[in-house]
């Protein structure tokens, strides 16, 4: 913690779980030497959102003792990190477009619905995180195609971001998303 600036000291201090205060003071940690090992400093942006030096960009999050942090040399840069969990089908419903809640309801022998749920909703937290807007923005208007072997942005602005996918662990679930030249 004492590496840490004071505001972030006094914001982890007053988080009411221990576990999110560990979480989150330990993400700070990685943030600064992420940019620290690319000669740029990290700060809290506007909406919360974690930022760096130009062309550097920073992104972090934590879930149950998984605590992921990336840095970007290219452009701006998201990451989510979630454990699998059993998602009702209104909470389905109040995340995932029309397009997503199909792919969801669709058979994918011996791939459980929560894997992909959260192959999902990882891509799109993570884009929304990469933009900075978070869910601010109605997820249900931002629609991600997992069909491929990686995520994949559907709309507008698609061909700006990449995305990668994966399991490092049995139950948890990663999705990077960096803007890319289109
Ligand atoms: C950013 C946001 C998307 C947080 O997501 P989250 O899944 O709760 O948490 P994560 O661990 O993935 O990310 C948290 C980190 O994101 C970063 N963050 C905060 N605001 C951000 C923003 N606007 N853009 C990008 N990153 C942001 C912070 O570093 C934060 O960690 P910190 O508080 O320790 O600094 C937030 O906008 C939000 O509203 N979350 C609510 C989650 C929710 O309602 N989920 C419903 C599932 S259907």
């Amino acid at each position: 913690m004492s590496a840490l600036p004071l505001t972030e000291r006094r914001r982890i201090a007053g988080l009411h779980r221990w576990e999110d205060r560990q979480d989150s003071a330990i993400g700070w940690r990685l943030l600064h030497q992420l940019a620290g090992e690319r000669d740029v400093t990290v700060r809290r942006g506007a909406n919360g959102r974690p930022c760096s030096d130009s062309p550097v960009d920073v992104s972090l999050s934590h879930q149950g003792g998984w605590i992921a942090a990336v840095a970007s040399g290219t452009g701006r840069i998201g990451i989510d990190v979630e454990t699998l969990r059993e998602v009702a089908p209104s909470l389905a419903q109040r995340c995932l477009s029309a397009a997503e809640l199909a792919w969801l309801k669709g058979a994918q022998p011996g791939v459980p619905r929560s894997l992909r749920f959260s192959r999902l909703w990882t891509a799109k937290e993570a884009y929304l995180k990469a933009t900075g807007v978070g869910l601010a923005a109605d997820p249900r208007e931002i629609s991600i195609d997992h069909t491929g072997d990686e995520p994949r942005l559907l709309g507008l602005g698609a061909g700006c971001w990449r995305f990668s996918s994966w399991t490092p662990a049995p139950g948890v679930c990663v999705a990077v998303c960096v803007e890319c030249e289109p």
